[in-house]
């Protein structure tokens, strides 16, 4: 049998009993202690770091080989970073990786503030949206003629008889395909009850019938209840909206982080979890799973509503998610040619996925666009339907993978690019995620280059002392030091020391945000020179997509720029503009439409037709594949310079320094660019 040790984790006062052999993190997990990760466990990111006690703690004998020495990776990790933990005031002697270090004995660990796991702040509330009410499922009550010995006939067939009729009587006009007697389906949960339900009721009962085909639910007398939730998967948080299937209106909204972001923050990471540990889809796919039953729960019990009283779910997500919710490989998707499972929407009995809905009631997926455009895009394409419309929009659902449409009702073309995970936070020095604590906006002075800021706090707590930066904050940082010209166009530090907060730092120069005395993590939290080139890859990869896409469709510049997303939402156009994140358009075309995924699930649940128009959608737009666009790479050089080594800004020139030309640049532009309009 295994040996057990008894682990604790402080301050919280955790304890548990783990079997010898198990990673610090992954006790911390099977305690209900979040600890931080951003490489998937990989030695990378340091997210993970614990000090492990030596000593006697609370009873324990705790040792520091009481954990297994550091491997190579760790080492090497250490290896590079030892100065800078040091400046932290962490003990670099008991500094360890917590998802490197294995239980050999009982053992206490102190989790550091900035290693700890958040509940980060989800903001996914449902818009308002006019929704042409036609759902999938709909209700009928039905009043049959009792069975006798003159006309013996069946209860079920007796049933559909009726259930036709009405069906004919008042299904909704053209979209009421009234099916014929032998047409109808009875799911097998249902037809064990139709038996003691019609005699229960006296010959009278409602039913649910989904898609005009198939018996769901059956009751005895009068009922109207009919419930549907609509799921964003998204790789960092997952929104439910719990609606009235009769009129439409959003009874319960949910939402949490994605649990996932424990096995890595970004899709990729999470993909290589899955191919790297053999039980890595059965973890990823459980941890979804539980997160959707956690919801519908919630707003089930919210509502004083039954399980049996919800009939469809409607999901989005992009392609991993996607996959992953089915508990589908994502193998084949991270190894080129990026090929999907499927591209085509999904109907699946709830009790075949698990989720805890009446058990004949379907979960429906949209479809896929292209291996990296998923079904939440396809969400965003329903809820602003360029392909309605005469302007040329160009989309954006800014993420760890950023997934842009653009086009209108003549033609829609779609693309993705990996943008790394430092709009979120992460590969930022003190980034975090949107959590309390975070960070989230910064605005710099002109003349004193002093910084204002505000950190998120928790509902109406007083906001809390900063312990780091979140990817809106970032974006607002790095745009400000470029405007109030601390870095210059190419992200170089202008060089000054008659300002102590810009200064030489560990990695280079830095401008310092907060000062220690401001903050909860005994430290001072700057944007460092590395944070400014992080911020210019995620940035140039957009842009460049952006600018090809728009390209491809013959577009010089669209009417409007809808940023979609909840982070989408937090970003100040202006300094997204600054930047250069998006091509220039004016500031008053540039919109923030926030969970528009969510909403075109939403769309998707309450009007069936739209799913039809989602499979014409997908049928129709075309992918524009950025890897073998030779054009990309001299694209990415060009958006690498704030906020353009070659395009002119119009919209905000005003607004930034006018500056030297850089020669850098300017010998690229000579080499590479012929033709920079
Ligand atoms: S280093 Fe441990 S999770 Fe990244």
């Amino acid at each position: 049998m295994t040996q057990e040790h008894i682990v604790v984790f402080q301050p919280s006062g955790v304890r548990g009993k783990v079997p010898a052999g198990t990673h610090l993190r992954a006790a911390a997990r099977s305690l209900g202690v979040e600890i931080e990760s951003v490489c998937a466990e990989n030695a990378t990111c340091g997210q993970c770091r614990i000090l492990v006690e030596d000593g006697r703690r609370g009873g324990v004998a705790s040792a520091l080989d009481h954990v297994t020495p550091m491997g190579v990776d760790e080492q090497e990790f250490f290896a590079k970073r030892t100065k800078a933990w040091k400046r932290l005031g962490l003990d670099i002697e008991r500094l360890r990786l917590s998802c490197q270090a294995e239980v050999c004995g009982d053992v206490v660990v102190f989790v550091p503030e900035s290693s700890r796991g958040n509940r980060q702040i989800v903001r996914k509330s449902a818009t308002e949206r006019l929704i042409d009410v036609r759902p999938t499922v709909r209700r009928y009550y039905v009043e049959m003629e009792p069975a006798t010995l003159a006309k013996p006939l069946a209860d079920v067939a007796r049933l559909a008889d009726a259930l036709v009729e009405v069906m004919e009587r008042v299904g909704d006009g053209a979209n009421c395909i009234a099916p014929g007697p032998d047409d109808l389906r009875f799911d097998y949960t249902v037809l064990r009850r139709v038996s003691d339900a019609v005699r229960e009721g006296d010959w009278k009962i409602s039913v649910a019938v989904w898609n005009d085909c198939e018996v769901i639910d059956i009751r005895s007398g009068y009922h109207d209840e009919a419930y549907g939730a609509a799921v964003d998967i998204g790789s960092t948080a997952i929104a439910l909206y719990l609606c009235d299937l009769a009129s439409g209106e959003v009874v319960a909204t949910e939402s949490m982080m994605n649990p996932q972001t424990a096995f890595g923050d970004d899709i990729m990471s999470r993909m290589t979890y899955q191919v790297d540990n053999e039980d890595g889809l059965a973890a990823l796919h459980d941890a979804v799973l539980t997160a959707v039953n956690t919801l519908l729960g919630r707003a089930l019990r919210r509502c004083k509503l039954e399980v049996d009283d919800l009939l469809e779910m409607v999901v989005v997500g992009n392609t991993t998610m996607h996959h992953l919710f089915l508990n589908m490989t994502t193998a084949h998707l991270g190894l080129a040619p990026f090929v999907p499972t499927m591209h085509r929407s999904l109907d699946i009995k709830a009790r075949d996925l698990g989720i805890e809905a009446n058990p004949a009631a379907y979960v429906h997926l949209l479809p896929i666009e292209a291996s990296f455009v998923g079904a939440d895009n396809v969400g965003v394409l329903l809820a602003e339907e360029p392909h309605h419309q005469d302007d040329e929009l160009l989309i954006i659902d800014i993420g760890t993978n950023a997934e842009l449409v653009v086009g209108n009702r003549k033609r829609l073309l779609c693309t993705s690019t990996p943008t790394g995970p430092a709009f979120e936070g992460a590969h930022i020095e003190y980034g975090m995620r949107a959590a309390p604590g975070a960070i989230e906006r910064v605005r710099i002075d002109d003349d004193t280059l002093e910084p204002t800021y505000t950190v998120i706090s928790v509902d109406d707590e007083e906001s809390p002392q900063a312990k780091g930066i979140c990817g809106s904050a970032i974006i607002d940082a790095v745009a400000e030091m470029f405007r109030v010209g601390i870095i210059d166009s190419s992200g170089r530090f202008v060089e000054r020391t008659d300002l102590p907060r810009i200064r030489q730092g560990e990695f280079g120069w830095e401008y310092v945000v907060a000062f220690e005395e401001e903050t909860s993590i005994g430290h001072d939290i700057p944007i460092t020179i590395q944070d400014v080139r992080q911020i210019q890859l995620a940035k140039s990869a957009l842009y460049a997509a952006a600018h090809i896409l728009l390209r491809e469709a013959g577009i010089q510049r669209p009417d409007k720029v809808i940023l979609a997303g909840a982070f989408g939402a937090h970003i100040d156009p202006t300094q997204a503009l600054i930047l250069g994140m998006i091509p220039d358009t004016p500031i008053s075309d540039v919109y923030a439409v926030g969970n528009a995924a969510g909403d075109g699930a939403r769309i998707a649940l309450l009007n069936r037709d739209k799913r039809r128009e989602a499979m014409e959608l997908v049928g129709a737009i075309q992918r524009v594949e950025l890897p073998v666009d030779p054009d990309f790479q001299n694209q990415f050089m060009l958006a690498l310079n704030f906020p353009h080594m070659a395009h002119p800004f119009s919209s905000i020139a005003h607004l930034i320094p006018a500056s030297e030309p850089d020669p850098v640049a300017q010998r690229f532009l000579d080499l590479h660019v012929n033709d920079p309009s």
